[in-house]
């Protein structure tokens, strides 16, 4: 296999996490070098940024400039890296995330969004995309049952909704890269979802 960037995408609580390891272990058997990594994060650096991201309050601005400051660390010092070497990067988040939770969700200004990211990143976009899509309260219900909200987990369904509709309109303008998979099914059949895109793509 050669290099590819692979990112997972969707609101919180829609069970993209579980999903990486076991596309990590389908590629591995395949012959892949594979590099699990996430946003924000991925580097010491960034990681200190995701803290305060997470937790610390901010106005617009500010938030969508630290998550691209974390991304500029990230694609330096591991995303492009592990891609020279040919390895497959899988990314828990990338800017389709800014788009859907800064975009959409915040209501942030998309097109001082689009210039962040022509300065952090122009050329490096994901290979494929796989979006985890289900409904705003679904997720909001797994996400009860199963941890302390951050800062973003702490947003009510109406936030969400709206990251959801920006992750769809997403979708719908960049189909070849982005594959929509119902995140509503039970874990098996989400994971057969996600199998039937990567060997569709050959991988
Ligand atoms: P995530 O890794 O999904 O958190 P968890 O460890 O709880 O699964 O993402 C952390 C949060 O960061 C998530 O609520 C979405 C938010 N986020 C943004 O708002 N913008 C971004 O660009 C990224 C990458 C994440």
């Amino acid at each position: 296999m050669t290099a590819r960037f692979i990112t997972f995408e969707g609101i919180d609580g829609a069970g993209k996490s579980s999903h990486i390891e076991a596309v990590a272990a389908h590629l591995r058997t395949r012959g892949a070098a594979v590099v699990l990594t996430r946003e924000p994060g991925g580097t010491p650096l960034a990681e200190r940024l995701r803290e305060l991201l997470l937790h610390a309050p901010m106005d617009h601005l500010t938030e969508s400039l630290l998550v691209f400051a974390a991304r500029r660390d990230h694609v330096q010092n591991v995303i492009a890296p592990a891609l020279a070497r040919g390895d497959v990067v899988l990314s828990d988040r990338y800017t389709d995330a800014t788009f859907a939770y800064q975009g959409g969700g915040r209501g942030f200004d998309a097109k001082v969004l689009s210039t962040l990211e022509n300065w952090v990143h122009a050329d490096l976009q994901p290979d494929l995309t796989l979006w985890f899509d289900l409904p705003a309260e679904v997720a909001s219900a797994r996400r009860a049952a199963a941890r302390t909200p951050d800062r973003f987990e702490q947003l009510d369904t109406a936030f969400f909704d709206r990251v959801r509709g920006a992750y769809a309109q997403r979708a719908a303008q960049a189909p070849k890269r982005i594959a929509r998979n119902d995140a509503a099914l039970r874990f098996e059949a989400v994971a057969q979802q996600v199998l039937k895109v990567l060997e569709s793509a050959g991988w």
